[in-house]
């Protein structure tokens, strides 16, 4: 969508508060042994404290409120029995409605004693949405997004997980414009423009740069052993720097 009026701010400003929010408290609640099921109903909990509904669930019919991702899995997992266990990398991704209004955001964190790469990736991963972030202006060219979160993964030894990327979201939680890309394929001539409120979420990777769908219809996955770390922002795109909707 587009930003059309003082009430649009307002009101996306209000379901971007809560779902990082949500996300935030999510991992102070986490603990070894816990499983994706529990962490899952608490994030529920926090969202209905909020009145705010969960944009999967509401828009796709997916089985829990919140996404959790962990190890070889990118996105999209379904809260379960999966425990959390000491070294694991954990994605968690938040989006929901309130009013009418959607925002969408996530993070990634190793829980207990992790390995030294897993922070890096992490830290690579926050980055390149940083740097990402800058090229978010009226005018801009969507394909400096791409271009700004390679340049990151590449110098960081990282790689770019090229099949999922930011969106448009607002009065709902995947609206045009899709695909907005964290790696450049062909040429993406498209511009950003005052106003609209998108989603920049890279993807970076120990290696894979594909995520693919497993049996559930839902999960994306990487082969076994490797990881991945996703940072997500809802924004709206202004002359200058862009609004970041979803800081907690
Ligand atoms: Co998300
Ligand atoms: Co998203």
């Amino acid at each position: 969508m587009s930003i059309e009026s003082p009430k649009d701010l307002e009101a996306l400003r209000r379901i971007g508060f809560i779902v990082a929010d949500t996300v935030k408290k999510m991992f102070e609640y986490a603990r070894i042994g816990m499983s994706t099921a529990e962490l899952d109903a608490y994030g529920k909990e926090v969202l209905d404290g909020y009145g705010a509904r969960p944009a999967p669930k509401l828009c796709y019919g997916f089985q829990g409120s919140t996404m959790i991702s962990i190890n070889e899995e990118v996105a999209h997992a379904i809260p379960g029995d999966r425990v959390l266990r000491s070294g694991d990398m954990v994605n968690i991704d938040v989006s929901a409605e309130l009013d009418g209004y959607f925002a969408d955001t996530g993070f990634t964190r190793p829980v207990g004693f992790a390995e030294p790469r897993l922070h890096e990736l992490c830290s690579a991963g926050r980055e390149a949405l940083d740097l990402a972030l800058r090229s978010v202006t009226d005018g801009g060219k969507m394909a400096d997004v791409a271009k700004a979160i390679r340049g990151v993964a590449r110098r960081r030894g990282f790689s770019v997980i090229e099949n999922l990327t930011g969106h448009g979201v607002g009065r709902h939680i995947h609206e045009p414009p899709h695909h907005v890309p964290s790696f450049n394929k062909k040429v993406d001539r498209r511009r950003f423009k005052k106003g609209t409120v998108l989603t920049i979420e890279p993807f970076l990777s120990t290696g894979p740069r594909q995520a693919f769908e497993s049996a559930d219809g839902w999960t994306l996955l990487t082969p076994k052993g490797n990881y991945s770390a996703q940072f997500e922002h809802t924004v709206v795109v202004t002359e200058g720097e862009p609004l970041i909707l979803t800081a907690a």
